[in-house]
């Protein structure tokens, strides 16, 4: 939820560290700090607010001299986002400061204990007591009073430390938050996220949990839990740095939702060959698949309405039940999971810590278990049996958009490969076929609805948006909702068109828009009687569907329209103008689009 940096080199550290934490602010954006080692003096700048204010009160960095230091950006979770709850955090005697990411979840015994030993404590977060535990184990050697800290620590946390008597060095910790360290020439970083590394290097190290990294300027050392140095693998980033800027657009959103033919095109492309569909990262699955008697499906956020949308296909096309269950509900359910079952872990960050936990709650039932994941070397990504990769690139609007149809492509084509292989799948070059025209499609979609930012205009102040839709549309409409909650804070409810009867019918009123989604053939005359219902309470209705469809245009107030295509692979389709609709309401309510308020694009706490 929060993003951290460091740096030591030859450069002034201070404007390497605030491009870097502007390249994190979609991980949590109330409040920033810097810390800057100069000699053996360490010097500390926060606020409270955007990294913008923090460039303002440090004149981008030049009031604090010095090559060497760390930064966060903070999502709040204990105490309020105020300037002493912002990180760095720095110890009594002034020799250590710490920016973490994470929660330390025994932190009031911590505390309770350190206050008695006399340390004073100066916020309310959590992670003050980190530093107060350093200065009181350290005993002239930092790596052994980072271990004694661990050893002492429950939860999760990425660290970054700084020591004054170790000038020109930088410590990184890992357990159970992402933390990567760069590799350059003559200066070396860590960072929560690649993309704040990638303008410097795109050599990097994933470090594991457990491990520690001791950091100078031409050296990096990795270091197991129990301080045994450990050798570790030096990986290309292969994604241009230019993937992480908003390249003329307007918004990180705007972009990425245009970048999804390109996305949806990288992640079907080398999975298809002669016409069969080809994971070769999941040849090791198929002597499993015979055993599979259920799939789970299990995420938050978009990435579980991915799964809600891909349920459809799985089952279609593979005949075995699938569920969809949240992440954070699974974990806690005592769920019917055994070794028939074959769970599929959806997250575009890998580091969702709900995710991570009902994954680990499904391994530990003796469930097989596949992930499917955007970044690369993430915590889901590592635990898994297998990992399909959506090769999206990174995502920095806080909204999922690529991420999300990405997942469903990879659906698509997992229902596709499983049942290939279960001998249950006909005419698979005709599959195929459909699956590599989704980029395609998804750019005729976009390029169909010049009319959304007028529809923007027109239902951009309407107190409520309703959607409705069945089966597939259903899914979609989930997503739809979602997506205009997020980040135009205009209140969105989905519901199965069907139900609409049992309750929310009761909530139509003269003008109340409601979005319908009738891009499912074989339920259309049922999804228009609903739009018939709701329009004769007085509602106005957009309707999403085909040119084609003269019953659904003809009785609707507004359209929106997507090419035709099989309803069971349409759902990264239909939701292409559902985002961009709320891309345009958000404009119009003067939201800010890219990280809408109190949200976070990794949440890495429950
Ligand atoms: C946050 C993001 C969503 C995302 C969800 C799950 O809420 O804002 O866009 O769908 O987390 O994240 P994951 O990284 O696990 O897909």
């Amino acid at each position: 939820m929060c993003g951290i940096v460091g740096y030591t080199g030859t450069q002034e550290a201070a404007p390497v560290l605030l491009d870097g934490l502007k390249k994190l602010e979609y991980r949590g954006y109330d409040s920033a700090g810097i810390a800057v080692m100069e000699g053996r003096s360490i010097a500390i700048c926060k606020v409270k607010g955007r990294i913008a204010n923090l460039c303002e009160k440090t004149k981008d960095g030049e009031a604090l001299p010095g090559t060497t230091g760390i930064g966060h950006t903070r999502w709040a979770t204990h105490g309020a986002p105020t300037e002493e709850n912002a990180h760095p955090h720095l110890s009594n005697d002034g020799r250590f400061a710490v920016v973490h990411n994470g929660i330390i979840e025994n932190y009031m015994s911590l505390r309770d204990e350190l206050i008695r030993s006399g340390y004073r404590f100066e916020s309310e977060t959590d992670t003050e007591v980190i530093v107060h535990l350093i200065e009181r184990y350290y005993k002239g050697n930092m790596r052994d009073a980072l271990i004694k800290t661990s050893n002492r620590l429950q939860g999760s946390y990425a660290l970054g430390v700084i020591c004054s008597e170790e000038p020109g060095r930088i410590y990184a910790v890992r357990e159970a938050s992402p933390l990567i360290l760069g590799i350059g020439v003559g200066e070396n970083f860590f960072a929560s996220d690649v993309t704040a590394l990638v303008s410097h290097t795109r050599s990097v190290i994933y470090l594991e949990d457990g491990e520690f990294a001791e950091i100078d300027a031409d050296s990096v050392r990795v270091f197991d839990g129990a301080g045994q140095e450990i050798r570790k693998k030096i990986s290309r980033v292969l994604w241009d740095v230019r993937a992480a800027e908003k390249g003329g657009h307007e918004h990180f959103m705007l972009k990425e939702i245009m970048e999804q033919p390109g996305a949806v095109r990288a992640t079907v492309a080398p999975r298809i060959r002669n016409g069969e569909v080809v994971f070769e990262e999941l040849e090791t699955l198929i002597p499993h698949l015979e055993n599979v008697r259920k799939i789970v499906i299990t995420a938050c956020g978009s990435a579980y309405y991915a799964g809600c949308a891909g349920k459809y296909a799985l089952e279609r096309l593979c005949r075995i039940p699938v569920e969809v269950e949240l992440a954070s509900e699974l974990r806690y359910s005592d769920p019917l999971i055994d070794e028939g079952t074959l769970v599929i872990v959806i997250s575009q960050s890998g580091e969702t810590a709900d995710t991570i936990a009902a994954l680990k709650e499904c391994r530990s039932k003796g469930a097989k278990t596949l992930a499917i994941v955007n970044v690369v070397g993430s915590t889901v990504a590592s635990l898994a049996d297998w990992t399909v990769y959506t090769w999206a690139g990174p995502e920095i609007a806080v909204a999922t958009t690529k991420g999300y149809t990405t997942q469903i492509a990879v659906l698509y084509m997992l229902a596709a490969y499983i049942a290939k292989h279960l001998g249950l799948l006909q005419n698979e070059a005709a599959l195929t076929d459909t699956l590599q025209a989704l980029p395609r499609r998804i750019q005729q979609a976009i390029d169909m609805n010049p009319s959304i930012p007028a529809l923007a205009r027109k239902y951009h102040a309407s107190k409520a948006l309703f959607f409705i839709g069945r089966n597939t549309d259903y899914a979609v409409a989930l997503e739809g909702a979602l997506k205009m909650k997020e980040i135009s804070y205009l209140h969105s409810e989905a519901y199965a068109a069907g139900e609409l009867k049992h309750g929310t019918i009761a909530l139509i009123e003269e003008h109340q828009p409601v979005i319908a989604l009738c891009c499912n053939a074989s339920i259309m005359e049922k999804t228009l009687s609903n739009i018939v219902e709701v329009k004769s309470r007085g509602a106005e209705v957009l309707a999403l569907t085909f040119r084609s469809n003269r019953q659904i245009v003809s009785v609707a107030d507004d359209l929106l329209f997507i090419p035709p295509v099989d309803p069971l692979f349409s759902a990264v389709i239909e939701i292409v103008p559902l985002q961009l609709l709320a891309y345009h309401v958000a404009r119009e309510n003067g939201c800010d689009i890219d990280k809408p308020k109190n949200l976070a694009k990794s949440v890495t706490v429950e």
